[in-house]
């Protein structure tokens, strides 16, 4: 992750055309399942809770596979499951082996895998190589240890500067805000050294050139890869390798490196995991967490033997405009097209403001550092726009995920009682910016508000973690499997479409322009032969082409022959 920089401009790579190759190389890998997967993230602690106590749980999503099954998803990526203190939601690991007590046990992690997978669906775990918990065995032994000693090579210790090391050792600026470094005390009491964390205290940050650190980590992979994990996603892949002699970020990085991020270390360690990755039969896959502007940078961390995909965020952190996100498709395919990877589409995550509320924003475009309270927002504008974009994404080339909530058009909760909220980019803010739990709320499953709207056992009394508002129960899964027009039928409808239709599961993607329609103001695209989808980001309605029969609409169209505005049609070209 690098959010600092607010939302990445893409860069367009040099010398590439536009086409996305899907099958076109005959390498064995072209076939992957991972080419043009549904993938669902769920965030274990807000999916569904079986035992009752306000937390989600594993038991919970063993529940409820039946539903993914019927959403048509090919496989789940969890954010981290495993024993942590929670400080960062999970993304501070205390032991990888172990699944916290709050979510199940690992007896629980391996029948979920399994159930999973007779159903046909694939488990991606996230793996978190930058740093671990405060609270993980290495990390204590080190604070316990001597400067110098191995316990603390495994991470980044350093004296500071000044007098008495009274000063930070570098002044780099944390993707939460604030410093890195965190000064240790002696066991006399005395000041000691200073740790590096790029995110919060409670996440140390592990040394990379330390080979302790790299076998660690395939160990790792190689336990969930044995218990049959299909694949990793890698967190802040792109920050794990920090420059030895710890210089200042430089005022021009297009001229000189940065200290922390994309360091050229980097690529070899992740050859060593697809290396290990490919020894599997089938071969596990590596998604990486790659947030770069520069897309010929990007590029290198998916070519053949390092990672098979990588999130694309560009296109999410646009707003609801045709040209923007034309360019910013055509960019993300132009970076893939020479390395023959797939593109990722993503639309949100549990870091990232809900579509629904975005897309009524003023702003539409997404940046961390532009969150505020009570910025206004249209949600009945926005939740058009989200079921317009949801078919853009779904109709591209790649890999499409979806985020859990999103397939429900849940709106980002924006008035989360702020006593409620835990996540530390609100505290690290100084409680300026919400935060990231407004899209981290527990799932509504029934209409009835018992049990938390369905999210825990109706019988229980006990509150959720996080609050959920007063109406969900117009979102619930119940009431929205009743409603044909509902966004969850929506969304079932075009992951199914996905994959039955063959211009859309491999067709080449082409433009479409014309002369009829306001410039600037359609994103319309063919797949294959047939097959096209259209946006209206106009605020008129548009002519569909000569001939064309529309086969699905994000939203009813009044005039059968025209798209109205901020809707996304998928016709058949005559
Ligand atoms: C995760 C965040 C997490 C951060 C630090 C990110 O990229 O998606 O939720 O806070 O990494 O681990």
């Amino acid at each position: 992750m690098l959010w600092r920089g607010g939302h990445p401009v893409a860069t367009a790579p040099k010398g590439t055309s536009v086409t996305e190759r899907m099958g076109g190389n005959d390498s064995a890998d072209q076939e992957g399942w991972w080419r043009n997967a549904a993938i669902y993230q769920i965030y274990v602690r807000s999916f569904a809770d079986a035992n009752g106590d306000g937390t989600g749980d594993l038991e919970g999503v063993r529940s409820r596979l039946a539903y993914l099954k019927a959403l048509g998803v090919d496989a789940i990526w969890y954010t981290p499951w495993y024993l942590s203190p929670l400080a960062d939601g999970g993304y501070d690991v205390a032991d990888y082996r172990a699944i916290d007590p709050q979510f199940g046990d690992l007896g629980s992690a391996e029948r979920l895998i399994a159930e999973a997978n007779e159903l046909g669906i694939r488990t991606i775990i996230d793996v978190v190589p930058n740093h671990v918990s405060n609270e993980h065995e290495w990390f204590q032994a080190a604070l316990a240890a001597e400067p110098g000693s191995p316990e603390r090579a495994r991470f980044i210790f350093h004296p500071g500067k000044g007098e008495n090391g009274n000063e930070i050792p570098t002044n780099w600026v944390s993707d939460f805000q604030g410093t890195t470094w965190t000064r240790t005390t002696n066991p006399d009491g005395t000041a000691g050294e200073w740790y590096l964390h790029l995110f919060t205290p409670e996440q140390p940050d592990l040394n990379w050139r330390n080979p302790e650190v790299i076998q660690e980590h395939l160990d790792i992979l190689k336990f969930w890869f044995d218990r049959g994990a299909a694949g990793i996603r890698i967190d802040s892949a792109a920050l794990p390798v920090k420059d030895p002699t710890f210089p200042e970020v430089p005022a021009d990085l297009s001229t000189q490196p940065h200290p922390y991020v994309a360091r050229p270390e980097l690529h070899n360690i992740y050859r060593g995991w697809r290396m290990l990755a490919d020894s599997y039969d089938p071969p596990r896959v590596l998604v990486g967490e790659v947030w770069l502007p520069d897309l010929d940078e990007f590029a290198k961390f998916l070519r053949p033997d390092e990672m098979h995909t990588a999130f694309n965020f560009d296109f999410m952190s646009r707003p609801w405009d045709a040209a923007q996100m034309r360019t910013s498709i055509t960019h993300t395919l132009n970076a893939h097209e020479p390395i023959g990877a797939p593109a990722t589409w993503v639309l949100s995550n549990h870091d990232i403001t809900r579509p629904v509320t975005r897309y009524g924003r003023r702003d539409s475009s997404f940046s961390f550092l532009a969150k505020r309270f009570n910025t206004p927002t249209d949600l009945r504008l926005g939740t058009r726009r989200a079921r317009a974009a949801a078919m853009i994404t779904a109709a591209l080339p790649g890999v499409l995920y979806v985020y859990q909530g999103d397939e429900l058009g849940l709106p980002e909760y924006e008035d989360l009682p702020q006593d409620t909220i835990q996540d530390p980019m609100y505290f690290r803010s100084m409680k300026l910016a919400p935060g990231r739990d407004g899209c981290r709320v527990p799932l509504p499953w029934t209409v009835e508000n018992a049990g938390n709207f369905g999210f825990s056992p109706a019988t229980t009394e006990v509150k959720s973690w996080l609050p959920q508002p007063a109406g969900w129960s117009e979102f619930a899964v119940e009431a929205q499997e009743q409603d044909q027009d509902s966004t969850l039928n929506l969304y079932r409808h075009i992951i199914a479409e996905r994959k039955e239709l063959p211009d859309l599961a491999h067709g080449e993607l082409t433009w479409l322009d014309n002369p009829q329609w306001p410039e600037h103001r359609v994103l319309a695209f063919r797949r294959g032969q047939r097959f096209a989808s259209i946006t209206n980001c106009a605020d008129q309605p548009i002519a569909l082409p000569a001939g064309a029969t529309v086969r699905r609409a994000s939203d009813a169209q009044p005039d059968p022959t025209m798209v109205a505005p901020d809707t996304t049609v998928w016709i058949d070209l005559a």
